[in-house]
């Protein structure tokens, strides 16, 4: 082989290795791309704003055991699997119910109709729910079922006249003489 068709041949092998290095280049800018290495979609966007919503309004307080506990430190996974201290009063005694178990046996839209209309038993702040817009609660939605079911379903509300097992917390008012 002469010299220039030596020199020819291994020019030609470095553009030929050089073009296939370019081109696992280009392959991998073109994974790195794909659409889930993009900003934060409507989805999680949602479920962000029903984690916010939850926490400043309040709901672990009562829903969550261990919340209060833990000074609001309580990882997202334990929220809202309500809780077995019963809230005895004049009303009769009402138990904190599972929003994770709740919210995931329903469609958005009963969740919505629900939350828009339900009054329970003291102490639930139920004018909470009635005052919250439609898009919050249906972002609240996106957050629990994001979750998903979590714990047991609590005991049901009982009315005044039945007196509750410990644990339950009295709520009577004590007025003055
Ligand atoms: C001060 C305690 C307390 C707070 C705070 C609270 N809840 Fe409740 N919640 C309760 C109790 C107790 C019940 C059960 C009421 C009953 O038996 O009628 C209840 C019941 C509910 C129910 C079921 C209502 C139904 O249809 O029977 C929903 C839904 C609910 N809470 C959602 C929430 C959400 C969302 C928040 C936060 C915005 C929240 N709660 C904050 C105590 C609380």
């Amino acid at each position: 082989m002469s010299k220039t068709l030596i020199l020819a041949t291994a020019s030609i092998a470095t553009v030929v290795l050089l073009a296939a290095s370019l081109d696992r280049a280009s392959a991998a800018e073109r994974t790195t791309k794909t659409p889930t290495a993009k900003a934060p979609s409507a989805k999680a966007a949602a479920i962000e704003q029903g984690r916010y919503l939850i926490l400043m309004g309040g709901c672990n307080d009562c829903h969550t055991p261990g919340f209060n506990e833990s000074a609001g430190k309580l990882p997202v996974q334990e929220w809202l699997v309500g809780s077995p201290v019963g809230f005895k009063g004049p009303w009769g005694t009402s138990y904190p119910i599972n929003l994770r178990t709740f919210i995931n046996s329903m469609t958005e839209e009963d969740w919505i109709k629900n939350a828009q209309t339900l009054q329970g038993a003291p102490p639930m702040p139920w004018w909470a729910l009635h005052n919250m817009k439609r898009q919050d609660l249906a972002a609240i939605y996106a957050f629990v079922k994001d979750l998903g079911p979590k714990g047991e379903n609590m005991p049901s509300y009982l009315p005044p006249h039945i007196a509750p097992q410990p644990p339950y917390i009295n709520f009577d008012v004590v007025l003055p003489k």
